[in-house]
């Protein structure tokens, strides 16, 4: 059955010289599929570097904004309308605009995961990959505010140095990993790495032997083959790190750790967004010039890691 529908996404894809984009929290069989997979940095760069003519994102709204803003030319489809992220709706452009008001000389550095309203009142974007870096390469004297996730910024705040004006947004998958979780997972795997992404709350990552971005896992478990690990973030990756690591083996911390947003797209939804050219993403101009000066600096800053 599925081997039908994905030749006939290859088959669509090839007519409308597309090319498929991917999460790596997107189901298995997508993650499978798609010409690249990633974390939100490693695809925002895939998408502006592209030269295809249509980017199909499989992932939530933000990140085919986010495309479509580093690519104007492309034409972006998001196969699943509904498919967006709530952390992304926790702050709006007028929430931004008075706290800037606020903090008159403060710079703003967005989380990707954001609306491109946010992005265009931000100066810097960054992903989790290179929250650190980011925060870290602005002037010492300058007050910054970080928007919306107040447990990314909280970490980027601990690793620089830096006082950081937090935002209280949260991503609504990730704070369900409670510190009972992890207790019990090392319980079960004592010998086993607790990996954790920064999205995770505070006392979630005290508990975690590495905080790292969606793709600095994958990374880390390739350089540390054979070993066993614990997974704090949402359980699609683990479908990866085990196809890409098969002497190793990979627990999920607790299996409610999923994004329901983030399951929305499939292989059928896929296939009428190729047959029907949908649900097409546009940014209008007034905002995606703006927006994507925060984002240029973000896809230039890379992570040491
Ligand atoms: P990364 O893949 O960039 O780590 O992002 C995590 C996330 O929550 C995306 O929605
Ligand atoms: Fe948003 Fe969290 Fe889902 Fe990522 S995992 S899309 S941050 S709700």
């Amino acid at each position: 059955m599925n081997e039908q529908l994905i030749k006939q996404i290859e088959k669509l894809k090839a007519q409308r010289g597309a090319v498929i984009l991917a999460h790596n929290y997107q189901p298995g069989e997508i993650q499978d599929l798609a010409d690249f997979t990633g974390d939100s940095l490693g695809l925002s760069i895939q998408a502006s570097e592209t030269d295809a003519d249509v980017i199909v994102f499989c992932g939530v709204r933000f990140m085919a904004e986010t495309a479509a803003i580093l690519s104007p030319e492309k034409t972006v489809l998001l196969p699943e309308k509904s498919a967006g992220c709530p952390m992304a709706d926790m702050i709006n452009a007028e929430q931004l605009r008075r706290l800037k008001k606020e903090n008159p000389d403060a710079l703003v550095v967005c989380y990707v995961n954001s609306t491109a309203e946010v992005k265009a009142e931000s100066d810097y974007c960054c992903t989790s990959a290179n929250a650190v870096e980011v925060v870290q390469s602005l002037p010492e004297d300058k007050r910054i505010l970080f928007v919306p996730d107040q447990h990314l910024g909280q970490f980027a705040a601990e690793k620089t140095g830096r006082k950081l004006v937090l935002w209280p947004g949260y991503c609504t998958t990730h704070v369900l990993i409670t510190t009972d979780d992890v207790r019990s997972a090392r319980e079960k795997y004592p010998d086993a790495i607790v990996m954790a992404h920064p999205e995770c709350n505070e006392p979630v990552k005290e508990l975690s032997d590495e905080l790292l971005s969606t793709g600095q896992m994958l990374k880390f478990a390739a350089k540390n083959r054979g070993k066993r690990f614990i997974i704090a973030t949402e359980n699609g990756i683990i479908h990866t790190l085990k196809k890409q690591n098969p002497e190793s083996e990979f627990f999920p911390v607790t299996e409610r750790a999923i994004c329901p947003n983030m399951k929305k797209i499939s292989l059928d939804k896929i296939i009428s967004s190729l047959q029907e050219m949908q649900f097409k993403i546009k940014v209008p101009e007034s905002i995606s010039i703006k927006a994507k000066k925060a984002l240029d600096k973000m896809v230039e800053i890379l992570p040491e890691k």
